[in-house]
Parts: C-alpha cells; structure tokens; sequence
C-alpha cells in the first residue's frame, strides 16, 4: 500500500505533493493542492442519476461529486508510486480507496454509478481522462477537441457533438501534454503546436494558447487496425466493381499514382489499398510524417519523419527520407503525404526506375493535384522553367486518383485520371472513370454512378499487356461501358 490514509482517519494529505507523471484533472503542484476547494467532508452528497454510459450525458451534479471524490483522491495517493504499477493493479488500488472515500463521505451511489465514476476517475488518473470511451470505439474516424467543453467525434462521415467534456481547460491542457509527452515533445506558450502519435498509432495534432483563442485544440485521427480493404470500398460504394478491377490493375502493373483529395477524403485508405496489389517480392520503402499504411508484404522499410526538438534541432524533413529511400534500392516508394520539395524528389524517383511509386496530396481535383504538384517544386527553390516541370510531370505521374468526401459524408472516388502528356505548356489529361452525381434520397444521401468515359485502350495498356495484365483491363473496362 503506498501514499494511503491510515485506517480510521478522515481523508488525510499525502505528505509530498504529486508529481506530474500520471496527469490528474487537476494541477497536482503543492500550490494548486493547497488553492484546490476543499471536500464538504462529512455532508452527505446526493446520489446521481442512474449510472449513464461514459459518453451519454451526465448532470453538473454527477461532475460535482466526481471532482469531490477525485480531489481527495488525489490528496490521498502518491502518484509516483502509482506510476510504477501496471495498469491493472493501479486501477484495485484507486477502487479500494475511491469505495472508502465513498463511504466516509457518506455518498450515496447505486453500484452502476460507483461502477461508471470510478472507471472516469481511472481514465482520469491513468488515461486519457474523458477522452478514453472515445478512444475505446471503432466506429470514430476523428475526434476534435476545441477546448474543454466542446468535443465533436466524426462518425460514419458525419461530424457531431458529444457530450464529453473537460473540467476546464488545464485539465485538456494536461491530457495534451500528456500525449505528446510520449514522443518526447510538450506544449506550451513557446512551443504551442505539436504533431503526435498515441500508442495506438492515431494521430494527434495538438495547438494551445496563445495560437488557438478558446482553450487547447486536439485533434485526432483514430487510427483503425482493420483497415478498409477495396472490396470494402466497392461495398461502400466508393467505387464499382470494375473500377476497382482497374484500379488493381494500376497497382499491380506498377503504374506511378497520385492521390489526390480534401482533408479526409479517404487517401491514406485509397494507398494502403492500392499497395494490396503490389506483388510479395518487392522491395517497398514507405515515408510517412506519421506511419498510418499497413503493407502486408514482408520487404517493406517504414520510415517516418522528425519534428525538431525542444532546442529546434535534429529535425530530419520528408525531403531528406526521400532522397535517402534512393540510396536504399527501392523497387517502389512509397510517400504518405506530398506537401513540399519532396515532390520533386518523387517525381525524379518515379522517372528513374521507381516504377509503381505512389504519393498522395491535398487537392480538389486531378487537374489541381498536378498544378499543385508543380507548384511545390516551384516553391521548393528548384528554378526550372514551368514546361520543363509539366514535362518531369507528365513523365512521372501515369494516374491521379481523386477521393472525395461528399456533402452527406460518404467518401468516393470520384476520378481515375490519366496522365497523357505536353501539348505545348498544357498537362493533358484523360478520364478513365468518373462518379456522376444525380440526385439525393429523402434521408439526404446521395446518388450517384461510377460511369467509365469509353476509353477502351488507356496509356498504360502497354504496361498491362508487358504484367500480362491486359486481359483484365479490358474485361473490367468492358464491362464497366456495358
Ligand atoms: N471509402 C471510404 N468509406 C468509408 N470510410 C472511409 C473511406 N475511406 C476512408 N474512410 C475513413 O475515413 C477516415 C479518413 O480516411 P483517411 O485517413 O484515409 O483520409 P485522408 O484523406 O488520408 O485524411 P488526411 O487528409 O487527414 O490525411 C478514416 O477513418 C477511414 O477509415
Ligand atoms: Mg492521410
């Protein structure tokens, strides 16, 4: 037993104040200790609403009590020592002393609530604090928080409110500290911005005062271990059958592919799908700002970028993995997010023997995913003149892939584009399948088709017909026109 009341008496101060190791709702410094309000200690306090689900919502009575029972939790326990526990000896230690301080405060709690507050004062002590049943779900693609009393969840394409909220601000602040504490980083008022992954390999993107006006903003991007599949996609309908026939297709013949689309939009997904079709026995390297794709072939080199640290050094940048990824004998690279100079690396690795190399990066269209490409070389200092970047372009890039996020929030690939040539300054490019969109139903949802523009022998016919691949792409392109 460590840091515990004796027997007998009342709630009792634990003699040295808490380190900030395991965060708590509240600053646990000897000044906040001794400014915190005190327990009304022997006053009964009264019982809550029947034990609500961690995300439903819960009266300012149930927070009363809880902030009570935590308060002389925290006065009670050494967090240090508790620290040093696994997680499921911490938890009996925080139940046998949250059940006694119930029961010298004389709170009158059903089972269920004792069962609920103690799980939230768990998640506070040892977690992710009101963050944790989020966390815990499948079925949340994004989490953002914007400060303490606001926390929308996207779920099934569509952003809501929840009911999760913070004690106040620094209680957020510290849940924020504690994640990017992880990697070795924190935030404050000099470093306010930070980029973070948690253990479950979500990203974290975390922004405090004074850069974001209204408290901490926290946003994450829950990382799912079942990754969606294309046949997931085709049943989403993202994409048709034949459409994800193609796109197989592309993938296997090693074609080079963008991806283009918003925020997500689905491209991080659309590339860890293609990359299903890469054959076994190729060497893949992948360069990422945080790792998100799950290659399953066994010759894959994950490589991940890194922030500058405390003292602004030590920073290795996407451009840097990228050119090393060349002195690595790669057979594709593969890079997560094209934002920068990198580009121009990429492009030069796609026309240099890195067949089947793929990107994605930020665009609204395939046309604008390609001007955007160019002027990222153009901002990366190379001074080159524009028709000599469309020719590298041209040269490079065989397919921009377009995902989209659509108003009533389902995702869809809404372009296969190729990439033709030059025609004087002018990129062409030609659609091999579009989604038009017709209408929408009651409920507001959209319809719309995969359609195929006709082509019937696209550039890269070439290249199936050397994967002996050409068979399948003129069945699936058949079809899709049938
Ligand atoms: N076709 C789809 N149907 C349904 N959900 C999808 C689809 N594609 C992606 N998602 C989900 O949408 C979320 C965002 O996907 P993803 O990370 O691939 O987007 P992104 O465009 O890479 O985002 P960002 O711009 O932030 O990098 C994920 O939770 C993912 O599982
Ligand atoms: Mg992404």
């Amino acid at each position: 037993m460590f840091g515990r009341r004796t027997e007998g008496q009342p709630v009792a101060r634990k003699p040295a104040p808490a380190p900030a190791q395991a965060e708590a709702p509240r600053p646990a410094s000897p000044a906040h200790v001794a400014a915190a309000p005190k327990a009304p200690a022997p006053k009964p306090v009264a019982p809550t609403k029947p034990a609500p689900r961690a995300s439903d919502h819960r009266s300012d009575n149930y927070y009363q009590i809880k902030t009570t029972i935590f308060n002389a939790l925290i006065d009670t326990i050494d967090l240090t020592q508790l620290a040093q526990l696994d997680a499921e000896s911490a938890r009996e230690e925080i139940r046998d002393i949250v059940n006694e301080i119930l029961s010298i405060k004389n709170v009158v709690m059903s089972i269920s609530e004792q069962e609920a507050l103690l799980q939230d004062i768990c998640n506070d002590v040892l977690g992710y604090g009101p963050l944790e049943p989020l966390l815990a779900r499948d079925d949340i693609a994004d989490i953002m928080v914007n400060g303490s009393d606001r926390t929308f969840i996207e779920v099934s394409g569509k952003v809501e409110l929840t009911n999760i909220r913070f004690r106040d601000n620094s209680q957020l602040m510290n849940i924020c500290q504690r994640i990017v504490s992880q990697v070795g980083r924190r935030v404050d008022e000099s470093s306010p911005i930070c980029d973070a992954r948690l253990p479950d390999g979500s990203r974290v993107n975390v922004i405090v005062p004074p850069l974001s006006i209204d408290g901490p903003a926290l946003t994450i991007r829950k990382f799912r271990r079942d990754k969606l599949t294309m046949n997931d996609l085709v049943g989403y309908n993202s994409i048709s059958q034949e459409g994800a026939e193609v796109l197989g297709i592309i993938g296997k013949v090693r074609c080079n592919v963008l991806i283009s689309g918003g925020t997500g939009s689905g491209k991080t997904t659309l590339l860890n799908c293609l990359t299903g079709f890469i054959d076994a026995d190729e060497r893949i390297i992948t360069c990422e700002d945080a790792a998100e794709l799950q290659l399953q072939q066994p010759h894959v080199v994950r490589l991940e970028t890194r922030p500058p640290n405390l003292e602004g050094q030590g920073q290795v940048t996407m451009t840097e993995l990228v050119r090393n990824c060349l002195r690595m004998r790669p057979e594709r690279i593969i890079v997560g997010e094209v934002r920068g100079p990198e580009a121009f690396d990429l492009l030069q690795a796609m026309n240099t023997g890195h067949d089947g190399s793929m990107g994605t990066l930020h665009a609204n269209s395939p046309r604008e995913a390609l001007s955007r490409l160019e002027s990222m070389i153009t901002m990366g200092g190379y001074q080159l003149p524009s028709k000599t970047i469309r020719e590298m372009i041209c040269g490079s890039i065989d397919v921009v892939i377009q995902a989209a996020r659509l108003r009533d929030g389902s995702r869809r690939i809404t372009h296969i584009t190729e990439v033709l040539g030059t025609e004087g300054d002018v990129i062409i490019t030609q659609d091999l399948f579009v989604y038009d969109i017709e209408g929408e139903d009651e409920a507001g949802r959209i319809i719309g088709k995969h359609r195929s523009t006709g082509i019937a022998r696209p550039s890269f016919w070439d290249r199936a017909r050397y994967y002996n691949q050409h068979h399948a792409l003129a069945a699936a392109l058949d079809r899709a026109q049938g």
